[in-house]
């Protein structure tokens, strides 16, 4: 059997600038996954592929998927890079850890873990950066205009500073970071959240641009203290960011209150993370009393609590 996995991701600074070119960090979250399996089904034909996924909520042959189907394009997709066309039939299992809609990246997710099944099935000599570019392709796809932080943060499995159109910078970081990343419990669509912004930004181009550049300059100043290169508090960033956010319009009462019950809790700051409008906010913990402000978020009305770490 083949398999391939793909990690979750946060994004903790940078969010919706980064689709204005402005710089964006992210790190990827180990604790969930996606991992696809590929099987060969030794009594069918050739050429076919029966697809089984209860997160998208699919079992059957990828022929009979709608035409145009996220997965049945992605599995294509991988087996044009790898210059397949014909095979022993197999059946492609795809489980999930990752919440959908949420902001953990789960889409980005799926395509990485498809694409690195099929390299291992195949023997492939797919780079990292190829599995990038082609999960980017399938983000385009299907997701509006992303910026592409999601698939290159679950690609490479690092933190990244990312910016549209330049080759990521891995972040080698100076010491651990601990969040709990809090579900609001409400899910949000990323293209209508980046729409939203975007017809705002039209009405008030010079304001929007203003706000886009503090975003990113965050993004620089945060680059620089988690790397060693300068001090400062990122508690304090991540907080101005969310004040930052909430200004762009993609803040909600719900997220508002999240945010504001860690901080109360003892976080060394927070803010929404994603999209926003509904999905994940996270808050940056010293590592010793994250179960003290986990508490206060699920009494604050959070549906789910996940701690993450992410190690130099
Ligand atoms: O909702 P998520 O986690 O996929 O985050 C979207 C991040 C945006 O900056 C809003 C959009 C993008 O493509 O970068």
């Amino acid at each position: 059997m083949s398999a391939g996995r793909a990690p979750g991701k946060i994004i903790l600074f940078g969010e919706h600038a980064v689709v204005y070119r402005r710089p964006a960090i992210a790190v990827p979250v180990l604790g969930v996954e996606v991992n696809a399996q590929i099987e060969i089904l030794e009594a069918e034909t050739t050429g076919q592929v029966w697809l089984e996924s209860a997160t998208v909520a699919v079992s059957g042959w990828i022929h009979d998927l709608k035409p145009g189907h996220p997965l049945a394009t992605t599995l294509q997709l991988g087996l044009q890079a790898l210059n397949i066309t014909g095979f022993p039939s197999f059946r492609l299992r795809i489980r999930s850890s990752i919440p959908v809609a949420s902001g953990l990246g789960s889409s980005a997710a799926v395509s990485v873990a498809i694409f690195r099944a099929l390299n291992d099935h195949f023997k492939g000599d797919l780079t990292t950066q190829d599995i990038n570019q082609m999960a980017y392709r399938i983000e385009k796809e299907y997701h509006g205009t992303p910026s592409g932080v999601d698939n290159t943060v679950i690609a490479y499995e690092q933190p990244v500073f990312f910016t549209m159109d330049a080759d990521p910078e891995i972040l080698r970081l100076s010491r651990p970071m601990h969040f709990v990343v809090a579900d609001s419990g409400i899910t949000s669509s990323t293209s209508e959240a980046v729409q939203g912004v975007r017809q705002r930004w039209e009405q008030e181009p010079s304001r929007y641009e203003a706000l886009f550049d503090a975003i990113g300059q965050i993004s620089r100043e945060a680059r620089g203290i988690m790397v060693g290169e300068t001090r400062g508090s990122l508690g304090e960033l991540m907080d101005r960011n969310h004040s930052l956010l909430q200004e762009i319009g993609v803040s909600s009462a719900v997220l508002d209150t999240l945010v504001n019950r860690a901080r109360d809790a003892g976080a060394r700051g927070a803010k929404l993370s994603g999209a926003g409008l509904g999905g994940n906010i996270i808050a940056l913990t010293h590592g010793g009393e994250d179960q003290s402000i986990a508490d206060a978020l699920l009494q604050a009305g959070a549906s789910r609590i996940l701690h993450t770490v992410v190690y130099p």
